[in-house]
């Protein structure tokens, strides 16, 4: 226990001091003040007593190139202000910019409500857009979708320079609205530079380099509180639907004018309001209460929180006669909380601020106050109100994992292991030959599938997160011109690639030379060039010049995949629209497929660390193909020939640019490879023919076990149980048996502890319904963290091999097959069923498969 001053002492010195604690109120009377009631004609009363700008007052801060104005006539019910009435839409990017005072911490307040004004054009339901300040993500890709509500999304921002810009970006085809804006600057004091870092226990400094964004803001035991009588106009609400156990607290209040604040404080941090309200514990009248009050908010667990706690003791009626523990996510926070010697008083404001790094984040953050177990002292425990503030990220983001400027975020954990990018411009031409020789056999009718399939189809993978495979090419368009991108935010920092003249990819290719085909499909050819200007290797896709079909399209979509740019996807350079041509060029990728370096090829092995590595950062090119875009887009054939390593063995995922449908060989065959392949697809899409982005989860699952037991997804010349690794892998698993069947290279080498983690992913990403199934983000982390078990492991002894073998590991043996594993396939009746779906021979089949994937996936730079 702590010392303590004889209560006396204390009394005396109180007494001495008091007179510099103020409790008379401070009033905040703002420099910077902009208040815009967007699309208003005439002035309103905003309800807080507060005057907004109508619009024609407001236009000299706005610049944009439409000028639609929207009213409701009239109110809905429980909208609480008449700003809610009035909106501007935009169609095209559009700006409020406003000159501040001084730089220093500022509210930016942005009031939504999506209501449908008449006339019908614009239906602010439907809206998507993103929000940026010339350096601040605040919302990306946002849609407030079919809610009836008003929505008001605060931040606090230092602004270090005198300009404040606020920038409306609405989504390709989409729109952006604004109902009102809000930029008022806050007292310096609002936020100090420090806090308590929770996990380790620790001093945080630097807080003024963050932003933050209002998450959760309770006036614990206590009414709402508007933003009339706030001291700054926020909003406080009543902590009740937090509290975790309502039987566990009891609020209690007093008069709000008893509130005093000492030195360090005001009522600007928190009105008296706040402080005159709080929860105690229920049962605190038991001879010894033993338990915990817990309120728990729910947080995206992507970002740090900045948590601000509330505590006054109006409580006791003596001084130092209150001490409990308060805890954040079950860590302790305070120990021991001696409010009477932190304040000098009761009915004495105090506050604690506290960060919780992302890396500890859960969905939840959950605050408890609980009594010491020492018999001291009245045992209790309150708390007044709560703060929860959400952290910008590495990339100055507050919603997403893109910065303004096009950065990506690497997840918390894995920042220390960034390894150089470096993009290869060598290739490894010996496989490639060997497979365009292979891949010739299996060009045979390429006009056959041109017909049916426009040009963008076969770059086209599916957007919707729900769009059904049998939906044609026409509705995949389609839903490929609703996706995109916050086009405002990305058009700055990445065009369309590089234009190639016709005559420049001639030269590169020797007259698109036959020698020169590295691949082969239904559209055209693909060609290793190679640059004049700077030697670059290049892989040239070219489609059909016959094909009368898709030139808008095939321009729509190089827009589309030349944004859709990641460090782990296969990337579009620039392409060529010349004499109708269609042709795109991609880099390179020296070192090929994943498969070729597991099995089959004969090639030496790859370490442990070097799968994971693999894994990992094809885990990353398929999260941003998910997430990185507003709709998500499926990659739909997931596996280890489409995911290729550069010439430094990092990975990138291919062949999320081609079609859905594959060709026709001979005739009566699959309709394709690329609606998944059998061994990799989803049984739920199978059943349900709903394509989902758990289905690439699903998929990438098979993956996992792949690199861990280095044999085919489906090898139909095992005996029938082990034919398909998913069903395989999961058996021994389950019976906690798998590195019986890892790959022999690993046994003894690999970190027991780290395959678990890499297979305990697997096997949820294996869950048979997609809801079961993590996201690629989850997986993503697993897989970072069997990384950290492995490279915390000691070196394992280097005589560990096992007298009790695995089976072998079939390397080599059989090439991948198209023939479903049973024949409930067959009645599927959609193309993909066993009829269907048989190819003539097993190794045309896979010639197919890597063909595809080679087409989108050849690099160089
Ligand atoms: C506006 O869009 C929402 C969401 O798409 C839809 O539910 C609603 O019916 C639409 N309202 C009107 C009047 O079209
Ligand atoms: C805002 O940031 C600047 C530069 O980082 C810093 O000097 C300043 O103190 C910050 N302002 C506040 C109020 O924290
Ligand atoms: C807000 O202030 C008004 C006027 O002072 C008062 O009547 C009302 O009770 C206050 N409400 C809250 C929730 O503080
Ligand atoms: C209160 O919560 C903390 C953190 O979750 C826990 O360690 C402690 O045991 C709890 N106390 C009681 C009495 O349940
Ligand atoms: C979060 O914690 C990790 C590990 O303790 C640390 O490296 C990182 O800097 C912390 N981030 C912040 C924002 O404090």
């Amino acid at each position: 226990m702590e010392r303590r001053f004889p209560p006396i002492i204390l009394t005396v010195f109180l007494l001495l001091f008091r007179e510099t604690y103020s409790s008379s109120t401070t009033k905040f009377t703002p420099t910077d003040n902009f208040l815009i009631d967007c699309g208003a004609k005439e002035k309103v009363e905003s309800g807080d007593g507060r005057e907004f700008k109508t619009d024609s007052e407001s236009t000299a801060f706005l610049s944009a190139d439409d000028n639609n104005l929207l009213f409701l006539p009239k109110a809905p019910e429980g909208i609480p202000s008449p700003i809610y009435l009035s909106a501007r839409a935009f169609t095209k990017e559009a700006t409020y910019a406003f000159t501040l005072a001084r730089p220093g911490w500022h509210w930016i307040r942005l009031h939504f409500h999506p209501f449908n004004p008449p006339g019908g054009t614009f239906n602010l339901s439907n809206a998507v857009f993103s929000v940026t300040t010339d350096d601040l993500v605040l919302l990306h890709s946002f849609t407030i979708g079919d809610v009836q509500k008003w929505v008001l999304k605060e931040y606090i921002v230092n602004a270090t320079t005198e300009r404040m810009a606020i920038h409306f970006s609405p989504l390709k085809n989409s729109f952006a609205f604004i109902n009102a804006i809000e930029v008022v600057n806050a007292p310096d004091t609002l936020i100090s530079d420090e806090a308590t870092n929770l996990a380790p226990l620790d001093d945080f400094k630097g807080l003024s380099d963050f932003a933050f964004q209002s998450v959760h803001r309770l006036n614990v035991g206590g009414p709402l509180i508007t933003s009339v009588n706030d001291t700054l106009s926020r909003s406080w609400v009543n902590d009740g639907q937090y509290l975790k156990s309502k039987s566990t607290g009891k609020s209690i209040s007093v008069a709000p004018t008893v509130i005093e604040f000492p030195d360090g404080t005001s009522n600007l941090i928190a009105p008296n309001w706040v402080y005159a309200s709080a929860m105690k514990m229920a049962d605190a009248g038991v001879s010894q209460p033993n338990f915990n009050i817990t309120w728990q908010m729910s947080v995206d667990p992507s970002f740090g929180y900045f948590v601000r706690l509330h505590f006054c003791d109006i409580l006791s009626k003596a001084l130092n006669d209150l001490y409990f523990n308060v805890y954040i996510n079950g860590r302790k926070a305070i120990s021991g909380l001696d409010l009477s010697t932190l304040t000098g008083g009761l009915a004495m404001a105090y506050y604690r601020d506290f960060i919780l790094n992302a890396s500890l984040a859960t969905d939840v953050i959950s605050v408890q106050i609980g009594p010491m177990n020492q018999p001291t002292g009245i045992v209790n425990a309150l708390l007044n109100g709560v703060e929860i503030l959400k952290m910008s990220n590495s990339v100055d983001s507050l919603d997403g994992e893109f910065g303004v400027d096009g950065r990506v975020a690497s997840s918390g954990m894995s920042a220390k292991k960034k390894i150089v990018a470096v993009v290869g411009i060598l290739m490894m031409a010996g496989a490639f030959i060997g497979l365009a020789a292979m891949v010739v056999k299996w060009h045979k009718r390429p006009q056959d599938w041109e017909k049916k399939n426009s040009f963008s189809s076969w770059l086209l993978p599916l957007h919707s997160a729900h769009s059904s495979f049998m939906s044609g090419s026409k509705s995949s368009v389609t839903a490929s011109h609703r996706a995109g991108f916050s086009g405002g935010i990305y058009s700055s920092t990445l065009g369309l690639g590089r234009y190639f003249s016709f005559a420049e990819l001639q030269e590169a290719t020797k007259n698109f030379n036959d020698d020169t085909v590295c691949g082969v499909g239904g559209f055209g050819n693909v060609y290793i060039g190679e640059l004049a200007d700077d030697g670059t290797k290049v892989a040239v896709k070219r489609g059909n010049p016959h094909s009368e079909q898709g030139i808008n399209e095939f321009q729509t979509e190089i827009q589309m995949l030349s944004k859709l740019r990641h460090r782990h996807l296969v990337s579009l350079i620039g392409y060529c629209d010349e004499n109708n041509e269609m042709i795109l060029v991609y880099e390179l990728m020296a070192n090929g497929t994943m498969r070729d370096h597991l099995y089959g090829k004969g090639l030496p092995p790859l370490s442990w660390k070097q799968r994971l590595e693999i894994c990992i950062g094809a885990a990353r090119g398929l999260h941003y193909l998910h997430t990185g875009t507003t709709q998500g887009i499926i990659h739909r054939d997931v596996k280890t020939t489409n995911i290729l390593l550069d010439d430094n063995f990092v990975a990138k995922v291919a062949d999320f640019g081609l079609s859905k449908d594959g060709p026709t060989v001979g005739g009566n065959h699959v309709s394709t490879a690329v609606k998944g392949s059998f061994g990799y697809l989803d049984p739920e899409y199978f059943r349900r023919q709903q394509l989902t982005d758990k289905s690439d989860v699903y998929s990438f699952g098979v993956v996992l076990f792949e690199a861990l037991c280095a044999r085919t997804a489906l090898d139909p010349s095992l005996p029938r149980e082990q034919v398909n690794l998913a069903e395989w892998a999961m058996q021994w698993k389950k019976k906690g048996l798998l590195e019986k069947i890892i790959d022999p290279y690993l046994v003894g080498k690999i970190n027991i502890e780290s395959m678990n983690k890499l297979a305990e992913a697997a096997e949820k990403c294996l869950a048979e319904y997609g809801v079961d199934r993590p996201s690629m983000g989850d997986v993503l982390w697993n897989l970072e963290y069997a990384l950290q078990l492995h490279d915390a492991a000691p070196p394992p002894p280097p005589d560990s091999d096992s007298d009790d073998k695995p089976p072998s590991s079939t390397a080599g043996s059989a090439p991948s097959s198209l023939i479903p594993e049973d024949g409930s396939a067959a009645s599927s009746g959609v193309g993909i069923g066993a009829g269907a779906v048989r190819m003539p021979d097993d190794r045309s089949t896979t010639v197919a498969n890597d063909a595809y994937a080679q087409l989108a996936g050849m690099t160089g730079r």
